[in-house]
């Protein structure tokens, strides 16, 4: 019976012991919920205060591209008209995206245009494209990090044009997509957007003709190769003074800058680096070509008047072409807008300096 009676005062003594568990598991589950609730609130207000951050640069965005439409309606007054049909441009990589865009509108505008392109079949039918609705546009190759391109190209505008008033430097690669960081293509990237941009400027500065309005170069760089911008920086805070210092920035800081993120990148160490976290080779590339802008602006600076080159940067936004897998927000023909804004400023004041959608973006 004693057996018994403990049993039955176990078996009474469950319910008790459960509904206390139940009881306590409550007030823990409550709590649980609480909490959950408080963490399911703070994600809500996260999400909406991004998406109303998204939204609101959506807005911007719309706005200034509906003003910049506004002003490419407003033609150059004859006093600012500074070019004819005998100033020549150069566009390197034009036969198609923005810099196919950029020929394209330099021509409309009256200006001669050399649309150059490294394929020359695809480059002759880009050309051909454009000639047959009338405008000044002629096609020769080009390679930019193909030295006998280079002076071959140079030789034959020399004979043909007697040099040139406008280069473009458009032609670039990337191979990072969406949030895919690839380090494969590195040496390319930065040869090609770094070394080859730089291998254009130097073979057409003897090239460029003088005229009191001042030869002009536009690079078309981007967003991401900004020294100071918020996100995807250097990390390395003295490297990032000594590439904004003009006291300290040089050629071969910037080569040397460009060259030890290869060697890591070919020694695997790059990702401690302290490099850009996305697009790492693109925006090092692109970072190179904006701190080459701001340097070749002083060089060029010290020209004596009549023979003048001014020489700026700019991103074109986010643009739907090969390049990007035709996502974006932007047509080309808005892309290739500030460049040739840049390139036919009436009053070219302006050097050294980097823009996006007709406004000085800082470095
Ligand atoms: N799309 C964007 O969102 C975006 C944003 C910021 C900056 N950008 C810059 O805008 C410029 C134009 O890009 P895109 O978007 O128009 O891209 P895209 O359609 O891929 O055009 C790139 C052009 O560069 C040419 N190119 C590549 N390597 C060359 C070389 N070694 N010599 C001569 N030409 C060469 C390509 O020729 P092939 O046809 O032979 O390959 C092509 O014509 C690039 O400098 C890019 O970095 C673009």
């Amino acid at each position: 019976m004693e057996k018994n009676e403990s049993a039955d005062e176990h078996l009474e003594m469950e319910p008790k012991r459960e509904k206390e568990r139940d009881h306590n598991d409550e007030g823990s589950d409550s709590e649980e919920d609480r909490e959950e609730e408080i963490r399911d609130r703070e994600c809500h207000e996260r999400e909406k205060k991004m998406s109303d951050k998204k939204q609101r640069a959506k807005e911007r965005r719309e706005k200034r591209r509906q003003e910049i439409s506004l002003l490419r309606t407003i033609p150059y007054s004859d006093h600012q008209r500074w070019w004819s049909a005998d100033t020549i441009a150069v566009v390197t990589g034009a036969n198609r995206g923005i810099g196919f865009e950029i020929v394209h509108q330099l021509a409309l505008h009256g200006v001669t245009v050399i649309l150059t392109s490294r394929d020359a079949a695809v480059g002759e039918e880009a050309a051909k494209v454009l000639q047959e609705g009338g405008l000044n546009v002629f096609f020769h190759q080009l390679d930019i990090v193909d030295p006998s391109s280079i002076k071959a190209f140079c030789e034959w505008l020399q004979q043909n044009y007697g040099g040139l008033d406008i280069l473009v430097n458009n032609a670039g690669v990337n191979f990072n997509y969406g949030s895919v960081n690839r380090l494969e293509f590195s040496e390319q990237v930065i040869v090609t957007n770094y070394f080859g941009t730089k291998n254009i400027i130097k073979a057409m500065i003897p090239l460029m003709r003088p005229s009191a309005s001042g030869a002009r170069i536009v690079n078309v760089s981007s967003r991401l190769g900004r020294l100071n911008g918020r996100r995807n920086r250097i990390g390395d805070l003295s490297l990032r003074h000594q590439l904004e210092d003009m006291d300290s920035l040089s050629e071969e800081l910037i080569d040397k800058t460009v060259t030890t993120f290869l060697d890591q990148v070919k020694d695997g160490s790059w990702a401690s680096g302290g490099w850009p976290q996305t697009y790492t080779d693109y925006s090092m590339s692109k970072l190179a070509v904006n701190t080459y802008t701001r340097l070749m602006a002083k060089v060029l600076s010290e020209r004596p008047e009549g023979q003048k080159i001014y020489i700026n940067c700019y991103c074109p936004g986010w643009v739907k072409t090969a390049m990007t897998g035709w996502s974006g927000h932007t047509s080309p023909e808005e892309g290739a807008d500030t460049g040739v804004w840049l390139a036919l400023l009436p009053d070219q004041v302006v050097t050294g300096k980097f823009f996006s959608e007709r406004r000085e973006v800082s470095f």
